[in-house]
């Protein structure tokens, strides 16, 4: 068994005297505010940016969002932020930029190419649009208008309508094309996109984290775990703002996602994003980033780490279902001790975790699939995006001549657990892929849920849809087999 070999002094993180040290737009901030409190309450009001609005303070809007920048293996990388979520915690030792810190004497070309395109009306949104848009610049995405409306997919707009948004997304994409194979930074400053401050960053950081060693490194027992922050500011704002708080979020040791033998390690606090652009992931998931699109937004991916989904332990927590399928395993610590824990035994019953309050996962693992192993992933919400599931499911199938030799299939949204079916997944072992087996094994599926009737549809309707999205498996996984009778047969269950 390979762990990283950690001391837990290493991060036993922050308490909320310590003094948080960050760039905000060009200007080095060292507060001793709560590091537990808020970015977003930061920016408007102790440096009074107005520009960062306040919308919905929970992820949802966009109105709050700005880029944060880090230096990753050496390199400066930008990402955009909901503030409405991010503990001051969480930006210690990197760059915050907020809409005034890419402000030009005139517009800034992102927003001429917005004004031009008549994509801002009352202009309440347009901050956030603008930010996510620079964003997408600073990234390494290619400079096409379908990944600069990506880039807004965390924006709301409640006057202008998108399309003329997507014009001026496709206007900036047109821009960024014009780069070639200049380095981002220095074509953005060179062009007057990005003010030229931005080109010190990269070394106004290498010299903040050599000052920022043994810093924040204070706790007491009592502190609560924080990742990324997008459940735990969603739940509880007020109680966390003075709250002594594990900033998990930030460590090196905590994150990455490596190969070794035929095993993947990821680190708890790896984020979606680190999963969208691992090598490793893509190889092994290849529809990975088409299944991510129907989680959450791009600035909630690039906060949101994997073990706050399972701890969060939300019936339909996309990953828990997904890494389900997988049969994780989570390396839970208590600084002194560790222990292995199959993920599917980590939920006893309603966000009731077989885990001890001192207890933080440190580790995850799992069998990367051989070559005869198939996995899906299926979700269907209210809304198509930036919405959490009625029931999604995850399927991993060993299929060797035509026999399934494993299987494991899991389900959220139908039960007050996220649920790995093991009896249903019992019965595939063994079998040949045939419509009479796919057929008993919903059958067997519905017999392991207790969907309840909510907001998200009736007991019944779950039922339909959880037989629904397992012939979805079958038939992503098996083109080849016959799908219309299998389409046709379905019962209709009561609420
Ligand atoms: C707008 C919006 C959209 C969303 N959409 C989706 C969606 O489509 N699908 C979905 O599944 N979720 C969604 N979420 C929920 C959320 O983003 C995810 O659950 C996310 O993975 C949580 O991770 P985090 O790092 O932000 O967790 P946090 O909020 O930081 O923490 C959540 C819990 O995990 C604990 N924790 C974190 N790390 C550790 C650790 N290493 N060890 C022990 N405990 C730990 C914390 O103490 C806390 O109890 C959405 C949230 C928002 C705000
Ligand atoms: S205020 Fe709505 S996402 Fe932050
Ligand atoms: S311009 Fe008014 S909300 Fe977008």
């Amino acid at each position: 068994m390979l762990f990283y070999c950690l001391s837990y002094a290493n991060f036993k993180i922050s308490n909320r005297k310590n003094l948080i040290k960050f760039i905000l737009n060009n200007k080095e901030i060292n507060t001793d505010k709560p590091s537990a409190s808020l970015l977003l309450d930061f920016i408007r009001y102790h440096r009074h940016l107005m520009g960062t609005k306040i919308g919905c303070r929970e992820g949802d809007c966009g109105a709050c969002t700005v880029l944060i920048g880090d230096l990753k293996n050496g390199e400066l990388q930008y990402r955009s932020f909901t503030s409405c979520l991010t503990p001051l915690g969480n930006i210690h030792g990197k760059h915050v930029v907020t809409i005034e810190g890419i402000n030009m004497d005139d517009l800034n070309p992102i927003q001429q190419r917005m004004a031009d395109a008549s994509a801002t009306q009352c202009g309440f949104c347009t901050p956030g649009f603008v930010m996510s848009l620079a964003g997408f610049c600073l990234s390494d995405k290619e400079a096409t208008q379908q990944n600069a409306v990506a880039a807004i997919d965390g924006n709301i707009c409640r006057c202008t309508g998108y399309k003329s948004i997507e014009r001026a997304a496709g206007k900036v994409a047109e821009l960024m094309q014009q780069k070639g194979d200049q380095e981002v930074l220095e074509f953005v400053t060179e062009n007057q996109v990005f003010p030229g401050y931005f080109t010190g960053i990269k070394e106004r950081l290498q010299k903040l984290s050599l000052q920022l060693n043994g810093e924040l490194d204070k706790q007491d027992s009592s502190m609560q775990f924080a990742g990324g922050g997008t459940d735990l500011y969603v739940q509880k704002p007020e109680e966390l703002k003075e709250a002594s708080v594990h900033f998990l979020y930030n460590k090196d040791v905590l994150k990455g996602i490596r190969k070794t033998g035929n095993k993947c390690f990821i680190g708890p606090s790896a984020t979606v994003t680190d999963l969208q652009e691992s090598e490793i992931i893509q190889k092994y998931f290849p529809n990975f980033n088409k299944q991510v699109k129907l989680i959450s937004s791009t600035p909630i991916r690039n906060m949101a780490t994997i073990a706050g989904n399972f701890i969060n332990a939300s019936p339909i927590g996309d990953f828990t279902i997904f890494f389900l399928a997988l049969d994780a395993t989570l390396v839970l610590s208590d600084g002194s001790e560790m222990r292995e824990l199959p993920l599917r035994q980590l939920y006893k019953g309603y966000k009731t975790l077989d885990k001890r309050a001192e207890e933080f996962i440190e580790q995850i693992w799992f069998e990367l699939p051989g070559e005869q192993t198939l996995f899906n992933f299926e979700k269907v919400s209210k809304r198509t995006h930036l919405d959490i599931a009625s029931v999604n499911t995850a399927i991993q199938l060993t299929v060797i001549s035509g026999t399934i030799t494993e299987a494991n299939i899991s389900a959220g949204g139908v039960g007050p657990i996220p649920k790995f079916l093991e009896q249903t997944s019992e019965f595939l072992r063994g079998r040949a892929v045939t419509e009479e087996v796919i057929t008993e094994a919903i059958d067997r599926a519905q017999k392991e849920i207790s969907p309840i009737s909510d907001a998200r549809g009736t007991a019944g309707y779950k039922r339909l849809l959880l037989g629904q999205l397992i012939k979805a498996h079958f038939i992503t996984l098996f083109p080849e087999i016959a799908v219309e009778k299998l389409l046709l047969s379905h019962n209709i269950y009561d609420d």
